[in-house]
């Protein structure tokens, strides 16, 4: 299939004039329309279009984007086209905002995808003298790391070991919603919904990663988890403003928190393995495989607890929103799981295939809202040629997803929250790289299919239970 680059203003039939449209009887750069004759040149980045520092400044300082660089990515998309250049500090951008240029440009990847250089992370780490996890980790590292940790998580049928776990913190949460609706006054409203399934998150990944609960949903959540979740908080909170003040103790709490749940668990596997039981679980699996070192484990658990939190949470939280916005997706949403799950059970992971709409309105909350808006690729190994420019190895490629997904070419409407859009039959057709949330390829997140299966589990139990749901109109 043809998917056109907005800007491209070719037809069947006609060239395409596109500036940076691959001259000669080839392919337009952009869009794979053919283009005008003309003599053949591969271009340098500095011919790019984009803003220079001043500009940049204007846009970021005194415009006051820097904290709402995702709606900036939509403005130079806008004002650029599908590719740009920027310079934010001592970084030289090329910014990517189209899929069919994306997708040119990681169809590239060699064999250890590089995100970025991560050096705010990694000076943690360099300064505790602590292993570095699969974020921060690059190279045959890396890839040795993913080769364990993807094992027992990426996999759709081994998400599915968790089920019954993540469906005990789901019965959690179902638990204290109803709490929280009991007292208060109107008997009917949660004050804090997104702190709810904040620590809905962090109890899901903690059990799934320490096969221990950690008491986040309790009604006196113990002082030590409680420490725990304020760490993740600063640590976030300290991202934005990472380069003048680098996130230390946030991230020894976190490394702590995590050793001594390890440890612990050391020691049980090392009374097992004594006794000649079978280990299961996760952090058990990556303890008995004896392919990592105690060292990175530390480290892997470290970043997968970190990534697993917020990630999970806030794409709830924002689904929870709009669907309690409109009563018609709502509806649709609860005749669905009642005509899929008997009353007398709850959702499981084996009803999520034939529950659509659930699935949708997932994917659409993550369309709209990404998680991760901005991405980044560095390609240390080899110059990279995208239509007729062509990129020296090591350039760092924005991946302005944020702007990919609001792109009306691919999603008519896009600031408005319509699921069905993902369902067959009656979405408009978008380019397979134009919401692509849990990121491409081999680097791609590793909890993809941890993070679906808790989303899918609780919004079906809170929607199952309208009176819960009601609360948050
Ligand atoms: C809504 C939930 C989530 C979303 C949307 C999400 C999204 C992403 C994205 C976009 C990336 C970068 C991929 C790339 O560069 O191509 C990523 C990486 C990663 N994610 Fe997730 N994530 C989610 C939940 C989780 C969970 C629950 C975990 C932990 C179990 C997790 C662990 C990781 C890790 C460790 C990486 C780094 C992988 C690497 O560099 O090799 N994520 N995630």
């Amino acid at each position: 299939m043809w998917y056109p680059v907005p800007e491209c203003n070719a037809s069947a039939g006609t060239y395409c004039a596109l500036p940076g449209a691959a001259p000669s009887a080839r392919a337009c750069a952009w869009c794979a329309v053919p283009t005008a004759a003309g003599p053949a040149r591969l271009k340098g980045p500095e011919e790019l279009p984009g803003p220079g520092l001043l500009r940049t400044f204007v846009w970021l300082f005194l415009r006051g984007y820097l904290l709402h660089t995702h709606r900036l990515q939509v403005i130079s998309r806008r004002l650029y086209g599908p590719i740009w250049k920027s310079t934010f500090g001592h970084y030289r951008n090329i910014n990517i905002g189209s899929p069919v240029v994306l997708e040119q440009l990681l169809r590239q990847e060699g064999k250890y995808p590089m995100r970025s250089d991560m050096a705010l992370w990694k000076e943690h780490r360099d300064t505790r003298r602590l292993p570095y996890g699969p974020f921060t980790e690059e190279g045959e590292r890396w890839y040795r790391l993913r080769q364990v940790l993807n094992k027992r998580l990426l996999k759709p049928s081994e998400a599915l070991l968790y089920a019954d776990a993540i469906g005990e913190v789901v019965s959690d949460l179902m638990v204290r919603l109803r709490e929280e609706r009991s007292r208060s006054p109107s008997g009917v409203l949660v004050g804090d919904v997104a702190n709810l399934l904040y620590r809905f998150a962090l109890e899901g990944i903690s059990y799934i990663l320490f096969e221990t609960r950690i008491g986040c949903l309790k009604q006196q959540v113990p002082a030590e988890t409680q420490h725990f979740i304020d760490s993740i908080n600063l640590m976030f909170k300290n991202s934005i403003f990472a380069t003048v003040l680098p996130p230390m103790e946030p991230w020894d709490t976190i490394f702590a928190f995590g050793k001594k749940l390890i440890d612990r668990k050391m020691e049980e596997l090392e009374g097992q393995v004594e006794r000649g039981k079978e280990v299961s679980g996760y952090l058990s699996y990556l303890l008995a495989s004896g392919r990592l070192s105690l060292d990175e484990v530390y480290g892997s658990v470290a970043e997968l607890l970190l990534a697993g939190v917020d990630t999970t949470s806030n794409t709830l939280s924002w689904a929870l929103y709009h669907l309690s916005r409109d009563p018609d997706i709502q509806e649709t949403l609860y005749q669905e799981l009642k005509a899929v799950v008997p009353a007398d059970r709850f959702p499981a992971a084996e009803d999520i295939p034939k529950l659509p709409m659930l699935r949708a309105i997932i994917k659409e909350t993550l369309r709209v809202y990404p998680v991760v808006p901005t991405n980044a690729r560095v390609f240390y190994e080899k110059d990279i040629v995208i239509g007729d420019y062509l990129f020296p190895k090591n350039t760092l490629f924005v991946l302005a997803h944020y702007a990919m997904s609001h792109d009306e070419t691919y999603f008519p409407e896009p600031e408005r929250f319509l699921p069905q859009r993902w369902l067959r039959g009656h979405g408009s057709p978008h380019h397979p790289f134009s919401s692509i949330p849990f990121g491409y390829g081999v680097r791609a997140c590793v909890g993809r299919r941890i993070a679906e299966l808790e989303m899918h589990l609780a919004l079906a139990r809170v929607s199952r239970d309208p009176p819960t749901l009601g609360i948050l109109a």
